[in-house]
C-alpha cells in the first residue's frame, strides 16, 4: 500500500460521516501520490490546543459536536491552499461539509487555484465513503490518535501491537476530546442534515464516486485508488 505511484494527481475531496475512515484513507492517498492531507478537523484540533483567535472561537462549538462557522473553516482553508505544497494536488478530509463551502470551495478553485501554466486542475475528485450508521459508533469509541504524528488505531478492528502504543513512532495513543457517545451522536446529526446535502449536490453534477467503507481498510484503500485513477483523478 506504500507504494508511490508517479503520475500526479489533481485536488481531491473525501467525504464521509464522522468515523467513516476518511483521516484513515487520507493519510494514504497523501503517501502514495505524494500530496498534503488537508483535514480541517486536525487543522482545527492544532488551533484549538495552540489556542489562536480561532481556536478558541472553535474550541466549545466542537466539543459539543456542531460545525464551525463557514467563514471561520473556508478563510483556514484558503489559507492552507495558498501552500506550495498544495500545486501538485491535496486532499480535502472534512471539506466541503455544507453547501456554502461546496460552493465556496468551486469558486476558489475555479478562480484562484487553477493555472494554466501549471495545468493545474481546477475541478476536484469527490469520493464518498459511505459506511452504515451502526458501525460508526464501535468505530468512534474505539478510536485511539498517536499524539506525535496523528497515525489512527481502534481497538476493536485496528489495534496497536503495544496497548496505548503507536506501533510506527512509539507515542502515546489518546482518545479523542469529541469521541464521547453524546456528542457523537451530535456529530452524526450534524453529517445528516448538513452534509449529506454536499454529497447530493456533488453527486447531482455527476462528479461523486461512492466507495463502501464498511469493507476491511486495505479493501477500502484499494477501490479508493481505484476511483482516483480511473475516474480522472489523474492529471
Ligand atoms: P473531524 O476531525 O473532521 O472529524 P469527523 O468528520 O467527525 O471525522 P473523524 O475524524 O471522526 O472520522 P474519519 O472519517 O476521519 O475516520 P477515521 O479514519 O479516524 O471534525 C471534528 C470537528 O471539527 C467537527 O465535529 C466540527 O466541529 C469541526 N470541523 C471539522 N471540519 C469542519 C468543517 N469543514 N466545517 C465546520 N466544522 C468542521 O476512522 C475512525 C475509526 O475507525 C478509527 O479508529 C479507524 O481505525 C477505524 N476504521 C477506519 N476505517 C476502518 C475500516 N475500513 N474498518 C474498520 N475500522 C476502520
Amino acid at each position: 500500500m506504500a507504494e508511490q505511484a508517479s503520475r500526479s494527481v489533481g485536488p481531491i475531496v473525501l467525504l464521509g460521516s464522522p468515523g467513516a475512515g476518511k483521516g484513515t484513507q487520507a493519510k494514504r492517498i497523501a503517501e502514495r501520490y505524494g500530496i498534503p492531507q488537508i483535514s480541517t478537523g486536525d487543522l482545527l484540533r492544532e488551533n484549538v490546543q495552540r489556542a489562536t483567535e480561532l481556536g478558541v472561537q472553535a474550541r466549545d462549538v466542537m466539543a459539543r459536536g456542531e460545525l464551525v462557522s463557514d467563514t471561520l473553516v473556508c478563510d483556514m482553508v484558503g489559507d492552507r491552499l495558498q501552500g506550495q505544497d498544495c500545486l501538485p494536488g491535496f486532499i480535502l478530509d472534512g471539506f466541503p461539509r455544507t453547501a456554502a463551502q461546496a460552493g465556496w470551495l468551486d469558486a476558489f478553485l475555479e478562480h484562484e487555484f487553477f493555472d494554466n501554466s501549471h495545468e493545474r486542475r481546477c475541478r476536484p475528485i469527490v469520493i464518498l465513503i459511505d459506511v452504515d450508521y451502526n458501525q460508526l459508533l464501535l468505530r468512534l469509541t474505539g478510536r485511539r490518535t498517536c499524539l506525535a504524528n496523528g497515525h489512527i488505531y481502534n481497538v476493536h478492528f485496528q489495534p496497536p501491537r503495544e496497548d496505548e502504543v503507536c506501533d510506527l513512532d512509539g507515542s502515546r495513543l489518546v482518545i479523542r476530546n469529541d469521541d464521547r457517545e453524546e456528542v457523537i451522536r451530535e456529530r452524526l446529526t450534524a453529517y445528516e442534515r448538513q452534509t449529506r446535502p454536499v454529497a447530493e449536490y456533488y453527486h447531482r453534477q455527476g462528479r461523486l464516486f461512492t466507495v463502501d467503507g464498511s469493507l476491511p481498510v486495505d479493501t477500502v484503500t484499494a477501490k479508493v485508488f481505484q476511483e482516483i485513477e480511473g475516474h480522472g483523478g489523474m492529471a
